[in-house]
């Protein structure tokens, strides 16, 4: 069974966490959502918080950037218009060095007044009436303040060392560097304050340096070792915030790891090296002890999303397939929170884990608030793709169109172009630079499907088509014609570049007969093109060496069967699954076989075998697919010029000559993707499941 979301109703979704035994439930309402939250102090006016979601946009401001940019502004004027009752503004570095790009922001006296405006603009757009935090951070082994890592490490996790070359001669930061650095945390929370922010985060999470501290079991030293060793610096922080800022309505807040969930080294949150569960020992008493100290607000997150992003932010598709069902990672979060929650229940826990349930994840989310499982919910990615969901779950009516699909672009883009935005849903802002990121390329690991209609810009405007296999011959006839009939063409092939292309054709190069490059095939064609209308079903390989049937291999025979029967079954299986959710009416999946289909050729029977099989898949995807307004047909080439068929020219040319089809002439490439032209449009609207036969009139049985 797949591991992606692919519910169409919350009745799936109920029955699959039926299925996974797990402690989920669904609202029927989405009330408790809208409920304000009461602080000491404040009211924050629902119970919704965009989480922190860094973009890497600030501008320079003389030497030195980190002053809010046009991205950031945008992004905070999106997501205060679309309602949600608390903003907690992504990562805000506390010094130079500490900086995790440098296109993050940076708080400092320079950069005071681009804050100001953040906060003021921020104010105007929204709709409620918003309480804005800002996160305060420093980067820690993920300092890249000039672009370059320049690690500041507080202790060796081997691990995460060797992702950046660390090695055990590499020095661990000094006391008197983070002694130092509870100035550089007082110093910004008050520029924060002065900026107008309703508070700021003390940050401990995601492998940044406080959080690392929390951890650092075999320090020496003050900030290591004991609980209340590695727990210092981060309390020292927040008393001297406090005690800075004497203001009693200026929120201190925190966002922490509550389970670290390392392979090998003993995390936070871990009850020993590698543990696969939290234990939440640890966690809860931080949380007690940042209660007693007036924090408020606390939020949670898991893992580290530089190493295991997929505990972090449940997804389908990332940079490696999710080890486990992404349910159970949203699970693992919303569970933990509930049980700190129930642990320390003077605090207000904000809750994550809720983007991977799309367009459900309002009915989670009110039901984890109605059960007390949590205080607030706190929306990421989605809050990239759908700013302004707050409004919609205050009606009650989702848009599945602008949900998040959690397809780990925004993610890549974070680290590649050092921006963040959501390509498939914000793609007037996004798209373009997601293409000249990664031009012509698969980038991503595993799959994302399922996208409803997506906002669409010119080409998502635009039908779809992608061909298999459309580098050469027929294919590439087909690529070509159905180009100039104006559809958006996706084109795979094995290679690395495709030599000749079709104009503004995507080229994804793809093994179809591998499960992950099949979704990365979709996946892709959906960030780029944000719809498939069009699957042919087109490549196909011979036998590497003709074999009688006596003596064919089993090898010859999956490798055949893998691409031409097994690859087509699954990417057609993948592409009506996105077709039936995204609601794509009048689809076409068409099968390119062969009059091998029905004709015996006993030194290459597998070919054969899977040209039969494949005509069995088009009547079983026509029977299916009828209902849900998607077309099959089957499209049998006879005998056609390409560089395929130059080798067995002369024999072909001998037994054309002397009337294997009644129609004395090679089929040109042409000519099947004249039928294929045909067939994609709308006069075929009543008719599925046809073969058409391309053969020069081969199939007539002749005496
Ligand atoms: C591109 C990107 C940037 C993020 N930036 C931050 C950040 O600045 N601070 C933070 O605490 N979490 C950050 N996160 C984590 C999110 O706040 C959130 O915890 C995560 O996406 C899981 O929530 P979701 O399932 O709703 O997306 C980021 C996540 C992504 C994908
Ligand atoms: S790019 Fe958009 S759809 Fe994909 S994970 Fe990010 S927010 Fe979600």
């Amino acid at each position: 069974m797949s591991n992606n979301f692919n519910y169409k109703t919350l009745q799936d979704l109920q029955q699959d966490i039926k299925n996974h035994n797990i402690a989920l439930n669904c609202a029927t309402s989405f009330d408790a959502l809208q409920k304000p939250v009461q602080l000491k102090n404040h009211a924050i006016p629902n119970s919704v918080c965009a989480h922190p979601m860094e973009g890497g946009d600030a501008i320079s401001i003389g030497i030195k950037s980190g002053a809010p940019g046009p991205l950031t502004f945008r992004k905070y004027q999106r997501v205060a218009a679309g309602g949600f009752g608390l903003i907690w503004v992504e990562a805000v570095s506390i010094c130079d060095e500490g900086r995790s790009n440098p296109g993050q922001l940076w708080i400092n006296e320079q950069t005071l007044p681009g804050f100001k405006e953040l906060v003021q603009k921020t104010h105007e757009a929204a709709t409620a009436k918003p309480i804005i935090v800002m996160q305060l951070n420093h980067s820690g082994r993920y300092s890249k303040p000039q672009g370059k890592h320049a690690p500041i490490i507080a202790s060796h996790i081997p691990e995460l060392d060797a992702r950046f070359n660390i090695d055990e001669t590499y020095p661990i930061v000094t006391d008197e560097y983070l002694q130092g650095l509870v100035a550089q945390f007082v110093k910004a929370a008050k520029l924060a304050y002065e900026a107008g922010f309703d508070g700021v985060d003390v940050k401990a999470c995601h492998g940044y340096l406080l959080h690392e501290l929390l951890s650092c079991r075999t320090r020496q030293g003050e900030y290591g070792g004991s609980f209340t060793n590695r727990t210092k610096l981060m309390l020292q922080i927040i008393d001297e915030i406090r005690a800075a800022i004497p203001n009693p309505k200026f929120i201190i807040a925190s966002r922490i790891n509550i389970f670290d969930a390392l392979p090998q080294y003993h995390g936070f949150g871990m009850a020993s090296p590698g543990a696969t569960e939290p234990d939440l020992t640890e966690p809860i008493e931080l949380t007690k002890a940042m209660v007693a100290r007036g924090v408020e607000l606390v939020s949670i997150t898991m893992g580290n999303p530089y190493f295991i992003p997929h505990i972090n932010r449940p997804y389908d598709l990332g940079a490696y397939p999710p080890p486990e069902h992404p349910l159970l990672g949203a699970y693992r979060l919303i569970k933990s929170a509930a049980d700190l929650q129930s642990a320390v229940p003077a605090a207000k826990i904000v809750g994550v884990g809720y983007s991977w349930f799309r367009r459900f994840s309002p009915h989670i989310a009110a039901a984890v608030l109605e059960e007390g499982k949590a205080a607030m919910i706190g929306f990421g990615r989605q809050i990239l793709s759908y700013p302004d969901i707050y409004n919609d779950i205050a009606t009650g009516q989702i848009d599945s169109s602008r949900v998040c699909v959690s397809c780990s672009k925004c993610s890549f883009l974070k680290r590649d172009a050092g921006t963040c935005g959501c390509v498939v849903r914000d793609a007037e802002a996004y798209l373009q630079l997601y293409r000249d990121t990664y031009p012509r390329h698969c980038h991503v690991g595993d799959a994302a499907f399922g996208v409803p209609q997506i906002e669409r810009d010119a080409n998502t405007m635009k039908k779809t088509a992608i061909i298999t296999g459309g580098t050469r011959g027929i294919g590439l006839a087909i690529a070509q014609t159905l180009s100039a009939e104006g559809y958006n063409i996706v084109i795979t092939g094995r290679g690395k570049e495709a030599q000749s292309l079709p104009a503004n054709a995507l080229y994804v190069q793809s093994d179809i007969s591998q499960k992950q490059a099949r979704e990365n095939l979709v996946t892709e064609t959906i960030a780029h093109f944000g719809r498939i209308d069009i699957l042919i079903n087109n490549a196909g390989v011979a036998p590497a060496n003709r074999t009688d049937l006596l003596e064919m291999t089993e090898e010859s025979f999956d490798h055949v069967l893998n691409v031409n029967l097994k690859g087509a079954f699954f990417l057609s299986q993948l592409v009506a699954n996105h077709m039936v959710q995204a609601n794509i009416t009048d689809g076409r999946i068409i099968f390119i076989s062969s009059i091998s289909a029905y004709t015996s050729s006993t030194n290459r029977g597998e070919y054969c075998i899977s040209k039969a099989a494949l005509s069995m898949v088009r009547a079983l995807f026509a029977d299916r697919l009828a209902e849900e307004g998607i077309h099959v047909f089957e499209v049998r080439p006879g005998v056609i010029q390409t560089d395929m068929t130059a080798g067995v020219a002369e024999k072909y040319d001998k037994l054309i000559a002397e009337g294997l089809s009644p129609i004395k002439r090679w089929g040109k490439p042409e000519d099947v993707a004249g039928v294929v032209k045909l067939l994609c449009r709308d006069e075929f609207a009543f008719s599925t499941g046809d073969v058409i036969n391309v053969d020069g009139g081969f199939h007539i049985r002749r005496l």
